[in-house]
């Protein structure tokens, strides 16, 4: 009964030494058993990465990658324009070029006040080609920049395409819309435009 107890002595003492004198530092986690689970091996953005030809973690997408978004707006937006600045591109545009957009009343509303912004300067409120600017222009004799009314004979047929395509790269004396308006809000305009040339 004695040895028994002595034993239990010793052994409790042995354990407790053990446990308590391992590590001074209170802040120490010890002895780490997975250590790749405290401290990830994976490379951070911005870190150097041996592992590539250049050095860098961060490398660019592969060369024509496009940004890809499961918001509509976005992705219309982000869809590069397929049509080249040339006569052929243009009639490309004329023949397949489609508005993506559903029409509606909300869409050709918004087409309105971006029209009315950017557009009617010259165009005119109600697509006449007699915009502010264009009476300017009468009143110094300066004449020949008016646009046709989107009604005349010569605009009331153009297709929704025709329509994008003079925003994308402008016409004649008419200025790209592609860096103030997105290819979105130009659809939304188009909407609209195709209301003033059935007026
Ligand atoms: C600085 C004046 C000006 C502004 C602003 C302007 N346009 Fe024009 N636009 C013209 C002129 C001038 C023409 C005639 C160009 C030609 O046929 O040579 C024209 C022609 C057009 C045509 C006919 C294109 C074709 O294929 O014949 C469309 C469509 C058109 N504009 C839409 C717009 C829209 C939409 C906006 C606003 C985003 C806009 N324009 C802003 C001056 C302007």
């Amino acid at each position: 009964m004695k040895k028994i107890n002595r034993n239990i002595v010793i052994g409790l003492a042995a354990m407790s030494l053990l446990l308590t004198s391992c590590y001074k530092d209170k802040n120490s986690p010890g002895f780490e058993f997975m250590p790749d689970m405290y401290r990830s091996p994976a490379y951070r953005p911005g870190e150097s990465n041996p592992n590539f030809a250049n050095g860098l973690n961060n490398q660019n997408p592969v060369e024509g990658t496009i940004a890809h978004s499961f918001d509509r707006e976005q992705m219309i937006n982000s869809l590069p324009y397929a049509y080249a600045n040339t006569p052929q591109g243009r009639d490309s545009a004329i023949a397949f070029l489609k508005n993506p957009l559903e029409k509606s009343d909300v869409a050709t509303l918004e087409g309105k006040r971006l029209y009315n912004v950017y557009c009617a300067v010259c165009h005119g409120a109600d697509g006449k080609g007699d915009g502010s600017v264009v009476a300017v222009l009468i009143a110094k004799e300066n004449y020949g920049l008016q646009p046709p009314a989107f009604n005349s004979d010569r605009l009331k047929d153009i297709t929704e395409g025709q329509i994008f395509h003079a925003t994308q790269y402008g016409k004649g004396n008419m200025g790209s819309y592609s860096s103030q308006l997105t290819a979105y809000e130009r659809w939304q305009v188009v909407m609209y435009v195709q209301e003033l040339q059935r007026k």
